[in-house]
């Protein structure tokens, strides 16, 4: 109920879709244009994150308002309810509690009437769904597979939906006892619900009488849970989907959770729906993010992302994006703290789920190969005595006429590299600053980013700081400037000890860095760096190289103008992209060349 400003943040579903425009005159609209369903990557916003399955009517239509004001604007459209709104909330009520839902006389859930007062006298989720739409948005609801064990347990009897009564085969009334499957129960919500047999004609018009009410509430997705990756009910896939494919209203179908998903096994399904996870819940942990690199490489190198799919395209789905204020998985509480993310990780998530969007053809990952991932952040930075031989490692690397860079032992096969400058001196008024600080260097990251190394003694240079905290933006400041002497020691103008760039053990095994890179349509190349690394990593990309994975493009002899996002940093370049990029950051460049 609480809702800061900052609270919907949490809810950005990045269901990696989008949708056709709304329609408020489902068969005719549908029918006259035949807009295909997720020609995009649908968008909004899902209440789980931040309320767990505690929503109530109230909470909801408040943060269909902001996202409604605030982020329709920038393409997010959908609203979504998840799991257990047909749950009391009651002492005793959690998520698998068993004997608290609230069901109609045909076994299907319904609203809880205390969360959802205006489902009362039989309404369902008609008057929320109007409301939603009135704000120029779509209708979400999370459901189950199957049946629930409550509809099972007090047996209910099975609506004839085309009938309006009871289902009734071979001179019999049907049943839930008679359809649902209890060995196959949901493996994580074992008192929640269990599959229904396919192939009885009896479990088909089971599953036809809830999506057709779900329609006739004005329901535009749903999500349908634990059906996909470790509990895959094909069956009921396929079937939903055909019920889905005839309804005169377009409801997109998505599948979760993706636990285990291969492309294999989500090309087995991809054409009968419009979305479906690829990972387990993610949270908001780095573990989490991380998770996601390899699993999104994978399906974008299938060219899963924008299949076929239901009635339009299919589009891999990574999950929500666990931002703003949340609560905990399996809570019974609302939302109480702050994202766990920090603000380079929530970037990398946020970067990632953009990048992993394919809107055009050519945009392909980047191999690492061709990211040079510079381990400079791998190293930390020693401050010895000038007169320890160790300290003479350092030398000189001309990268053209403008640019040179000062590298650290050049044996090595990737030698940490820090790019040379003159400070900035330049007024009047600071000669005695030039004369003092005459042949001093300032040492960057990357070209381009004011950046400068510092040998501050508040800082801890000795460990993974070096990655983390060694470069801060550059000015003028002793601490700042270095003197390269012909024996190879690099000198610090205010403590005048010496530089040494020695290797961080690392416990985190080897050293990772990603790059992807796709085309935008006015033609620009967005090129992102992603640092996985828990050290600050210098990470760079050659035009050539760039070019290579956009074999339309020739870049040879051109020029490209950048600007990076994250820093609002703008330059040019010939032939390089560099930049120093945080732990567990990224950068993500907009490149324009000419
Ligand atoms: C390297 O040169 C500097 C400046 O001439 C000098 O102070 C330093 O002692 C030399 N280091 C070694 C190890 O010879």
């Amino acid at each position: 109920m609480k809702m800061s400003a900052l609270g919907f943040f949490s809810f950005f579903f990045f269901f990696l879709l989008f949708a056709p425009s709304l329609c408020r005159v489902p068969s005719e609209t549908h029918l006259q244009t035949k807009k295909e369903h997720a020609s995009t990557p649908p968008r909004g916003w899902n209440s789980y994150d931040s309320f767990c399955w505690t929503i109530s009517e109230e909470e909801f239509l408040q943060n269909a308002e902001i996202v409604s004001n605030r982020l329709k604007p920038h393409g997010y459209e959908y609203v979504v309810v998840d799991y257990l709104w047909y749950r009391r909330k009651v002492p005793g009520a959690y998520v698998d509690s068993l004997g608290f839902d609230v069901i109609d006389e045909w076994g299907r859930p319904i609203p809880d009437p205390g969360r959802w007062p205006s489902s009362i006298g039989g309404k369902g989720f008609s008057e929320v769904a109007n409301k939603v739409h009135s704000m120029g948005l779509k209708f979400g609801i999370h459901v189950m597979r199957g049946i629930s064990l409550q509809a099972f347990s007090a047996d209910t009897p099975i609506l004839d939906a085309a009938k309006g009564s009871a289902y009734v085969e071979s001179g019999r009334q049907w049943r839930a006892k008679d359809i649902g499957l209890k060995e196959r129960a949901c493996a994580w919500m074992s008192h929640g619900f269990m599959s229904v047999n396919t192939k009885l004609e009896a479990g088909r018009a089971f599953l036809r009488s809830l999506y057709l009410q779900y329609a006739e509430w004005g329901v535009d997705f749903v999500k349908n849970d634990c059906v996909f990756g470790d509990d895959l009910d094909i069956n009921e896939i396929t079937f939903v989907s055909e019920v889905l494919q005839k309804l005169d209203r377009p409801i997109l179908y998505s599948l979760s959770p993706g636990t285990s998903v291969t492309p294999a096994m989500a090309k087995e399904i991809s054409g009968l729906v419009n979305m479906y996870r690829i990972t387990g819940d993610d949270w908001d942990t780095w573990r989490d993010v991380l998770s996601h690199f390899d699993v999104t490489r994978d399906f974008s190198n299938a060219k899963m992302i924008g299949a076929n799919g239901l009635l339009g395209k299919s589009w891999p789905d990574l999950d929500m994006l666990p931002l703003g204020w949340l609560t905990d998985p399996g809570s019974n509480e609302g939302p109480h703290r702050t994202s766990n993310l920090n603000i380079d990780e929530q970037r990398s998530q946020m970067t990632l789920w953009s990048m992993a969007k394919r809107s055009r053809r050519k945009e392909k990952v980047l191999s690492q190969d061709f990211s040079e991932g510079r381990m400079l952040g791998k190293r930390a930075l020693g401050l010895t005595t000038c007169k320890d031989p160790k300290a003479n490692g350092w030398s000189t690397n001309a990268l053209d006429q403008n640019l040179e860079q000062i590298c650290w032992r050049e044996k090595l096969e990737e030698p940490p590299c820090l790019y040379k400058r003159k400070p900035l001196l330049s007024s009047g008024v600071e000669m005695i600053y030039k004369q003092r600080y005459e042949g001093t260097l300032h040492l960057l990251a990357s070209d381009g980013l004011e950046l400068c190394l510092d040998a501050s003694p508040r800082r801890r240079l000795t460990s993974k700081e070096f990655g983390g905290g060694s470069f801060t933006p550059c000015k003028r400041d002793a601490n700042q400037m270095w003197e390269l002497n012909a024996n190879g020691s690099l000198v610090n103008s205010y403590s005048g000890l010496c530089a040494t760039a020695d290797l961080v053990k690392d416990d985190a095994g080897s050293s990772e860095v990603r790059s992807w890179i796709a085309t935008g349509r006015r033609g620009e190349i967005y090129l992102a760096f992603f640092n996985l690394n828990p050290v600050m990593t210098v990470m760079s990309a050659k035009l050539a190289d760039v070019a290579k994975v956009l074999p339309w493009k020739n870049m040879k002899g051109v020029s490209c103008k950048y600007h990076e996002i994250w820093s609002g940093k703008s330059g040019g370049t010939k032939q390089l992209i560099s930049i120093a990029v945080a732990k567990h950051g990224c950068s993500l460049f907009v490149l324009t060349c000419a």
